[in-house]
C-alpha cells in the first residue's frame, strides 16, 4: 500500500531539498508545516504549496533551540497529528584550501544544526507517534557519511552520526508502528553547495531529489539512496586501502567554504 501522508512537517523547508519536497507533496488534502529561520522564504514556499491546493503554515524556529522545537512540534502534532516528519535542516562547512584544521566554532556550529537539530526534531515526536502506532520519521543524511572526506571532516562526522542514529532508532520504533527512513543524497544543486569548489559527479536538481525521496517514502524504504552509482563508489572506497584513498582524495582540488553558523543563533 502506498504511503500518502496528510500531515507533513519538514525542517529546512525554506530552501533546496526541503523546499522541493514541500512542493512535491503539496496537493489538496495535504497539510504542510514548513520549518526554517527565514520567514520570507518560508512564506514563499507556503504560497507555492497553497497554490497547489495544500494547507501550508510556517514555523519560524531554529532547530538548535531545543525547547522551542519541542513546544512547536508538540503543539503542531496535537492540532494535526503528523504522518511524516522530515528532519532535513542542515548546513555545510569545511577546510579552506591549505588549512590543517577546521575553525572550532564552525565545527560546533555544524554539530548544533546537523546533529543536535535532528535530535531536537525527532525526540519530541517519538512518543506521540508511538502512542498512535503510526507515522514516519525521515532524516536527511548524505553519501558524505559513507567515507570521511579530508575537505569536510565535521560535515562527514555529523552525517555519519545521523546515519547511525536513524539506523539505531529504526528497529525499536518499527515495533511501535513508527517507520524510520534515512535519506542519503549525493550532490544536489542547492544553496548549500553553490560555493563549493569540487567535482560533483551525477549532481541533480532539488526537484529530482524530491521525487526520489517521495518515491522512496512511498515504497517505505529504510534507506533512500541516490544516485546509487555514487553511493556504491563511496562504499568501494571503504574496502580499498585507506592510505591509497587518502592519497588520491587529498590531491583532488576541493574548497569547502567555512560556515558562519555558531552554536546558538
Ligand atoms: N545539497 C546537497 O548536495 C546535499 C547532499 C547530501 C545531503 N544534503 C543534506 O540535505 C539537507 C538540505 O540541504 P540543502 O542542500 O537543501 O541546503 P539548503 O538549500 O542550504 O537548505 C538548508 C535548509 O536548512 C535550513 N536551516 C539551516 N540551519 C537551520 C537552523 N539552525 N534552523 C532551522 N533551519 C535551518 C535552512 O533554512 P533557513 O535558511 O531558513 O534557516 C534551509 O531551509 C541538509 O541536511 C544537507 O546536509 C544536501
Amino acid at each position: 500500500m502506498s504511503f500518502s501522508p496528510r500531515s507533513i512537517l519538514i525542517t529546512g523547508a525554506s530552501s533546496g531539498i526541503g523546499r522541493a519536497l514541500a512542493r512535491e507533496y503539496a496537493a489538496a488534502g495535504v497539510r504542510l508545516t514548513l520549518v526554517g529561520r527565514d520567514a520570507a522564504r518560508l512564506e514563499a514556499v507556503a504560497a507555492d504549496c497553497r497554490a497547489k491546493g495544500a494547507v501550508a503554515e510556517i514555523g519560524q524556529v531554529d532547530v538548535r533551540d531545543r525547547q522551542a522545537m519541542h513546544d512547536f512540534l508538540r503543539a503542531t502534532d496535537a492540532k494535526h497529528p503528523l504522518d511524516l516528519v522530515v528532519a532535513n535542516a542542515g548546513i555545510n562547512t569545511g577546510l579552506p584550501s591549505g588549512a590543517l584544521a577546521e575553525d572550532p566554532e564552525a565545527v560546533r556550529g555544524i554539530f548544533a544544526i546537523n546533529l543536535l537539530g535532528v535530535f531536537n526534531t525527532v525526540e519530541p515526536l517519538i512518543e506521540p507517534m508511538a502512542a498512535r502506532g503510526k507515522g514516519v520519521i525521515a532524516m536527511t543524511g548524505s553519501i558524505a557519511a559513507i567515507r570521511g572526506l579530508p575537505y569536510s571532516p565535521s560535515y562527514c562526522a555529523t552525517k555519519a552520526a545521523v546515519h547511525l542514529y536513524a539506523e539505531s532508532l529504526r528497529g525499536t520504533l518499527a515495533r511501535k508502528g513508527v517507520a524510520v527512513s534515512l535519506i542519503v543524497p549525493g550532490f544536489v544543486h542547492t544553496a548549500l553547495n553553490e560555493n563549493l569548489v569540487a567535482p560533483k559527479p551525477l549532481a541533480m536538481t532539488d526537484e529530482q531529489a524530491a521525487r526520489k525521496i517521495r518515491r522512496g517514502l512511498d515504497r517505505r524504504k529504510a534507506n533512500i539512496i541516490f544516485p546509487r552509482l555514487l553511493y556504491w563508489g563511496a562504499r568501494l572506497t571503504t574496502v580499498l586501502p585507506a592510505r591509497l584513498v587518502d592519497f588520491f582524495m587529498v590531491r583532488t582540488n576541493v574548497d569547502v567554504p567555512v560556515t558562519r553558523e555558531r552554536m546558538t543563533s
